[in-house]
């Protein structure tokens, strides 16, 4: 039986930077991940983050060869893409991250074991390998980051080829006529984005009444607008009643979220992208008295879970499922367990989508501000008045900066536009240092640079915005 300081249940971003940092700070740490493939690396190296930002990168560069080149004076011969070869390189960009992992585990000291975690009593994790054979090991420390899982839609079968999650949809074999995607949140705008890029028509069914429903009301209708034009259908405030799989087509029945006359979308492939669930089944949580909220997640109080030496991170605990925010709960959590204060900021977790153009934002959305009852004021920027963006003829989108009415503080940032996934960590430092539009808008940026729009929108904040 081996023995451990830290036992990690989960390899993904949350899992693997726990273990890492737990290696750096010289304890003895396993990391144990049981996915089919044997690879660390979690959801987002393998089937989430890495395999759609390579298929977003190569669909966009041959949209833009399509629609932008002729303007830039750039002649292509008969455009065309080799599916096969777009998703190879994907797949080369998984393996690369997902050994580089291994070689981060070898580096740091941390033991990694391939099977199924199972916490069997205190200190007490048992891994349940493919072989069927177990393996017992003592933890003074146990971590749960065990990740999410697709969140399924009833009486919807998802078979991973007509009816599709986003694990499908990375890995389609030839393009759909039409994609349905059930689901306007940021998996079904991404990967949306992808399959139209390539020649699908895409619908989006959405249950409310605007996609991407958590922010900023105007960034929601905006990038709308800007998806509609760019040739993707919405079909808002609708439900999904049904999904009927024929030999090659999908019948999806729709009708209003409230009430009326339904209609029958035909497609040929249809994305479920309504959400994720955490995944704690099997883990053992009730061998040590930890129970989940009503929607299945592992409730915390800095990380420490209701069992005493027990912790959880990630996308199993509450907070915006997001890698970086895994990431910084691992390594303040390892910090917590040797004795130092363990420091993240749940306010300021920027979150992108990375589409084209980019969505970003950080801190509160108007919306919220109202609620609250804060006072603040409105500083708003658009691309087209930004002197590199009218350069490059790519001038959709704006950057809004929110700050507080008696104090000037930065309370949120809220982007539209090619490169703001980029832009919005310079606005999470901001913030994070307590800082002010003042101090954005009195800060030198480079021009000419996108960044710049950050700044006329600070200056906007007390109305002195100069660029045009
Ligand atoms: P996970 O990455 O889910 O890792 C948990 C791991 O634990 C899994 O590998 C699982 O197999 C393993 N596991 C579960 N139970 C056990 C057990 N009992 N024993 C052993 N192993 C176990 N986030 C971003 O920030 N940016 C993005 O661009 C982004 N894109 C995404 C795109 C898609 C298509 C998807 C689906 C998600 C995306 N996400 C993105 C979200 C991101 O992937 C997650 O927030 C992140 O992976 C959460 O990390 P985690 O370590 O908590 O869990
Ligand atoms: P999501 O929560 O972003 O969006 C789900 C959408 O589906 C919402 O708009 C919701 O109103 C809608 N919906 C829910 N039930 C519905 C129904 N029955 N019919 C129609 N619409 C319905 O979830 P999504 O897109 O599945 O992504 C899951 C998670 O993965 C997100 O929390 C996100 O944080 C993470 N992710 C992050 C990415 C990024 O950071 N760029 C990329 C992809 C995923």
């Amino acid at each position: 039986m081996a023995d451990f300081d830290v036992v990690v249940i989960g390899g993904g971003p949350g899992g693997y930077n726990a273990a890492i940092r737990a290696g750096q700070l010289g304890m003895s740490v396993a990391c144990i991940e049981m996915r089919e493939t044997g690879t660390f690396g979690g959801t987002c190296l393998n089937v989430g983050c890495i395999p759609s930002k390579a298929l977003l990168h190569a669909s966009e560069l041959y949209a833009a060869a399509q629609t932008d080149f002729e303007q830039l004076g750039i002649k292509t011969g008969k455009l065309s893409f080799d599916l096969d070869q777009m998703l190879k390189q994907k797949d080369d960009a998984v393996e690369g991250l997902t050994k580089g992992v291994e070689y981060l585990f070898k580096k740091n000291k941390v033991t990694g074991y391939l099977g199924r975690g199972e916490i069997t009593g205190k200190g007490k994790v048992t891994v349940h390998k493919a072989d069927g054979g177990t393996e017992e090991l003592n933890a003074k420390n146990i971590i749960i980051a065990t990740g999410s899982e697709v969140m399924p839609l009833p009486n919807v079968a998802i078979d991973e080829e007509q009816i599709v999650s986003s694990t499908g949809a990375l890995k389609l074999k030839s393009v759909p006529k039409h994609l349905v995607v059930i689901g306007g949140g940021v998996i079904g705008l991404e990967l949306g984005s992808v399959w139209r890029r390539l020649g699908a028509k895409v619908t989006v069914v959405e249950f409310l009444d605007r996609i991407l429903p958590t922010m900023d009301g105007e960034v929601s209708k905006g990038f709308q607008r800007i998806l509609k034009k760019q040739g993707m259908d919405f079909k808002l405030k609708t439900k999904v009643t049904g999904v009927e799989t024929l030999k090659t087509k999908v019948k999806v029945s729709v009708e209003p979220a409230d009430g009326g006359d339904g209609e029958v979308i035909e497609a040929d492939t249809v994305l479920v992208a309504i959400g994720r669930r955490p995944v704690t089944k099997g883990l053992g949580l009730e061998a040590v008295g930890i129970e989940t909220d009503k929607r299945g997640f592992i409730p915390t109080d800095h990380f420490k879970t209701s069992a005493d030496g027990v912790y959880a991170i990630g996308d199993v605990t509450h907070g915006p499922m997001l890698a970086h925010k895994a990431e910084d709960e691992a390594v303040a959590c390892v910090e917590v367990i040797a004795g130092k204060p363990g420091h993240i900021d749940h306010n300021l977790i920027p979150g992108v989508v990375y589409t084209w153009p980019e969505v970003a934002n950080v801190g509160k959305t108007e919306e919220q501000l109202k609620e609250a009852g804060v006072e603040y004021k409105v500083g708003k920027f658009p691309f087209a008045a930004n002197s590199r963006a009218k350069t490059n003829h790519d001038t959709d989108g704006f950057v809004k900066v929110l700050a507080d009415a008696r104090t000037d503080r930065v309370l949120g940032v809220h982007m539209i536009g090619t490169g703001v996934g980029e832009m919005i960590a310079e606005a999470a430092i901001v913030m994070e240092f307590g800082g002010s539009s003042e101090d954005i808008a009195r800060t030198s940026h480079p021009h000419p640079t996108r960044t710049e729009a950050l700044r006329q929108a600070a200056m906007g904040v007390e109305g002195w915005t100069m660029q045009a």
